[in-house]
């Protein structure tokens, strides 16, 4: 037996008792006669201490023990004379009889502990070392119940678990795929899938009622904080059923979770259309841990010769601001921080104008030459202005302004704390359109995915007026970040038919790419609908941390690269021949 207990186990109670502990030394302190090593494993740390009077021998060969040494030790459980009140053993030690080494280490590239000097590229390469820190082992902890949570809640709501192939054909979700030669078919790739998509779907048509995976997902596109090529869905169908059901169920999962995980009871979690939350918070995962809406000053501004609001308006632009409350203190060094905030070229305001409510009475304003007061002074009172507080003005086309001063809405949030993250507020985003424009490529491509329905009421407009066209499609938002997204699926085939041809696909092009759906379609498909939630974001929300790097055992750096594996690799020239590569 390598133990009898775990090194988070041992309490007051056990005093007294020989036990069998095995791990890592975390710390080796030296106190003269005494040696004090640190012992830890997944459970938690317990104190060893070797005494010079009791066991030379022993003592000595306790002094030479290396950070990161797995060793296995016996001994008597103490009450602690000095107690350490942060650590549920902090109480006890062991009075150590036997040491038993049973591997040495190196000395480990960075420190391992909670706040470590390696970076992150270092910890990446020896992920095995970082993923002994408390941190990271925390966050797989959490993952794991979170994955556990999910399982019963869907399996007591009448979900199937059932697998879906990864060596598929392509299934679009709007980024790039990741390919693979097949050696048997030269010339030939499957795709990686960028979702299950269309298994689901299948599985739908074949019956299954309600199915969930926890999948893999794989997309080739650029990475960010909340982006890896590979990640994790948590992916669910439903038969016979509207958006509102789907929306109840998966409220309910995502109460449930937060219950099981954190015991945090979620608030109002409202429904929000797509295009108030663009007007309001001008983004689609608005995050509602504050107010400070976009506030639209059109009608006051009608009519004045101050250049950028007249050209915006005459540019059926518009005028609008953001007011920050208490925050007339600003200095002119922060005022032009925020300007070039929203100035930055994938923003693309051409400037930021101010006015300030000041405390001791006065207004003053980036604007004033140009301005009475009492035209100043009608923006505050429509904007709910009092004394103290900032108002932030931008004028320009609608889309740039919803982009800059959403972006302004959440930087200035955060600079004043609006944004802690043991505060949750979810909501759902409905009513998206069904197309998008393309600008570069002057076509309409589809926003969701070119299964989702569009709305009943919509069907007659999708060949004439495809931005007018909504679709039955939702996202679940938390604290601003998109943790799902779904919709209810086409389950007519003309209709499918109908929005391949909206999307500028040939009849032939959708059969050779969807024709085994098109087919399946024609064979008594139920209505249906599902969704499905970002595993890795939604971790990353649960444990506090920023990037969803940190809850995965064995994420991809940023430039998609593993640099424990150093993967991707290139192949030796037989493999590529073999494969019929060049
Ligand atoms: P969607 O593309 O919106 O929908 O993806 C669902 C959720 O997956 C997460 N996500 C990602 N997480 C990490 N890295 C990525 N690269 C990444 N891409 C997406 C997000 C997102 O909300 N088949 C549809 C779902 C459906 O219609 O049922 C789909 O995949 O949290």
């Amino acid at each position: 037996m390598y133990r009898t207990h775990t090194c988070g186990a041992l309490r007051i109670e056990h005093a007294g008792q020989e036990v069998t502990l095995a791990g890592w030394v975390q710390y080796n302190r030296d106190f003269g006669a005494m040696t004090f090593i640190d012992l830890r494993d997944r459970f938690g740390i317990t104190q060893l201490v070797f005494n010079k009077d009791i066991d030379e021998t022993l003592f000595l060969r306790a002094k030479e023990l290396g950070r990161e040494y797995v060793i296995q030790v016996s001994g008597k459980v103490a009450e602690r004379y000095n107690k350490n009140l942060e650590i549920p053993t902090g109480a006890i030690e062991i009075i150590v009889s036997t040491l038993n080494i049973l591997n040495t280490s190196e000395v480990p590239p960075f420190t391992i502990e909670d706040n470590t000097d390696g970076g992150e590229e270092l910890r990446m390469k020896y992920r095995y070392l970082d993923l002994r820190r408390k941190p990271l082992k925390n966050n797989i902890i959490l993952r794991h119940k979170v994955l556990q949570a999910t399982r019963n809640y869907l399996d007591q709501q009448g979900f199937l678990e059932i697998e879906t192939p990864f060596l598929i054909k392509s299934t679009p979700e709007g980024a790039r795929d990741f390919v693979v030669p097949s050696r048997m078919h030269p010339n030939e790739f499957y795709a990686l899938p960028q979702s299950p998509q269309l298994f689901k779907q299948i599985l739908m048509i074949g019956g299954y009622d309600r199915y969930f995976q926890v999948v893999k997902c794989f997309r080739d596109e650029d990475l960010r904080a909340d982006r890896q090529p590979e990640f994790t869905q948590i992916d669910c169908e439903m038969s016979f059923n509207h958006q509102e059901d789907v929306i109840e169920v998966f409220t309910g999962m995502a109460r449930h979770l937060f219950r099981e995980v954190l015991q945090v009871e979620l608030g109002d979690i409202p429904l929000m259309t797509y295009d108030h939350a663009m007007r309001k918070y001008g983004s689609d995962k608005p995050d509602l841990r504050f107010g400070m809406e976009i506030q639209y000053l059109n009608e006051l501004v009608k009519g004045t010769e101050f250049p950028p609001f007249r050209d915006a308006l005459a540019q059926e632009g518009t005028v609008a601001a953001l007011l920050a409350k208490g925050c007339s203190a600003y200095t002119r060094k922060q005022l032009d921080q925020l300007t070039d905030f929203v100035k930055e070229p994938h923003r693309g305001l051409s400037g930021l104008i101010w006015v300030k409510w000041n405390e001791d009475q006065s207004i003053t304003s980036s604007v004033g030459k140009f301005f009475d007061e009492s035209s100043i002074k009608s923006w505050l009172a429509n904007t709910g202005a009092t004394m103290g507080d900032l108002l932030l003005i931008g004028a320009g086309p609608i889309n740039k302004i919803q982009k800059s001063l959403g972006d302004l809405r959440l930087e200035l949030g955060t600079q004043l704390g609006l944004r802690q993250k043991n505060n949750y507020a979810a909501l759902w985003v409905i009513d998206f359109p069904m197309f998008e424009w393309n600008e570069e490529g002057k076509f309409w491509s589809f926003m969701h995915h070119p299964f989702t329905s569009p709305r009943a009421e919509d069907l007659d407009k999708m060949e004439t007026h495809q931005g007018e066209v909504k679709a039955y499609a939702y996202d679940f938002v938390i604290n601003g970040s998109e943790i799902g997204g779904g919709s209810i699926r086409i389950h007519d085939k003309e209709i499918q038919a109908k929005v391949f041809h909206a999307l500028g696909m040939t009849a032939d092009e959708a059969k050779d790419k969807f024709g085994f759906l098109l087919e399946a379609l024609q064979y008594g498909a139920p209505p249906h609908g599902g969704i499905a939630f970002g595993c890795d974001r939604l971790c990353a929300i649960l444990a506090g941390v920023e990037s969803i790097r940190d809850v995965m055992a064995f994420p991809k750096n940023n430039a998609g690269r593993d640099l424990m594996l150093d993967a991707p690799a290139v192949l030796s020239d037989g493999q590529k021949k073999e494969l019929g590569l060049k």
